[in-house]
């Protein structure tokens, strides 16, 4: 297996610079300069976002010159909107996940860092300056938070999902055929029923709190591959599943191939009874009404 440790190694300096600034900033909001994306009061970009972005990237390329790098920021502004994947080794980040809870002062805030190679995420760090939580993971290496190993104790059972503690997001765009099927989902798996649900505003936290078994299952549409590039190899790693809505080809090790330019995505924590996760995840596949979002 490759050794992916020196990657780690930048990729978790680079996450505590950018952090730092992260946390500067959000202590010193009154003086946020913040514009709408596409006149979208729910999609909102700030300077430190891009700011953020060039001090990431600046670093990363004069690492590695070779590789590309995929950015929110960057990918927004740029004509396709398209992330241009392919098998080049790629580091893809988002600057700010959660921009709107950073905008407010909520502080589920965190710069997600990820290096892909041949579209699987092998590295990935994300880093929540506010609240102090450095989660990462290597494929093949484990997956942590802060120094302690993913997923944390105790392990539970997670036999339906009338125990579980589900989460998801309504996403930005306000479009009936986008956001009703979606809140029909919901409804759907909140009745089945669940126990709780919750929605913290960014995606690649959502993840890592599924990969530290805090929730027990994610789904959402209209993510981007920089909202959970990073937060896929910390979940697998930590014992969870990542899928897609629909279902999908397997992989050499039996996992379901994961497509990180979909914009969908569905997880499931660790469990301690076998094919238990698999169930949960066929459960909300079951509830699910597809929504259309032009891929990454
Ligand atoms: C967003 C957050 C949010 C999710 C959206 C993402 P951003 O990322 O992760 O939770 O619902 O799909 O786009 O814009 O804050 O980087």
């Amino acid at each position: 297996m490759a050794d992916y440790k020196p990657y780690l190694t930048e990729a978790l300096s680079i996450a505590r610079t950018a952090g730092a600034i992260i946390k500067n900033a959000f202590t010193n909001r009154t003086t946020l300069s913040i514009d709408l994306k596409n006149a979208n009061d729910a999609d909102l970009v700030t300077q430190v976002d891009r700011q953020v972005e060039q001090v990431i990237f600046s670093h990363l390329r004069s690492v590695y010159p070779s590789h590309k790098f995929v950015g929110e920021e960057s990918v927004s502004e740029s004509e396709s909107k398209r992330t241009g994947l392919d098998d080049t080794p790629s580091w893809v980040v988002d600057p700010i996940d959660g921009t709107t809870n950073f905008v407010h002062g909520f502080p589920f805030v965190a710069v997600a860092i990820a290096l892909v190679i041949k579209g699987r995420p092998v590295v990935g760090v994300v880093y929540n300056p506010i609240m102090e939580e450095l989660f990462y993971a290597t494929h093949g290496g484990g997956a942590f938070l802060n120094e302690t190993p993913l997923p944390l104790p105790p392990l539970k059972p997670l036999p339906s999902l009338s125990t579980a503690l589900v989460a998801s997001e309504y996403g930005s765009d306000r479009a009936p055929e986008i956001l009703d099927p979606k809140v029909r989902t919901l409804h759907k798996v909140v009745a089945s029923p669940a126990r709780g649900v919750r929605t913290i505003g960014s995606a690649a936290l959502t993840m890592c709190y599924v990969a530290r078994g805090t929730l027990d299952a994610y789904w959402e549409a209209g993510v981007h591959a920089w909202d959970v590039a990073a937060a896929t190899v910390i979940l697998r790693e930590a014992g969870g599943i990542v899928v897609n809505w629909e279902k999908g080809s397997r992989e050499e090790n039996g996992a379901e191939v994961y497509d990180l330019c979909s914009r969908n995505v569905l997880c499931v924590r660790k469990t301690t009874g076998a094919g238990e996760g698999e169930v949960i995840v066929e459960k909300i596949r079951a509830a699910i009404e597809p929504v259309e979002y032009a891929r990454d």
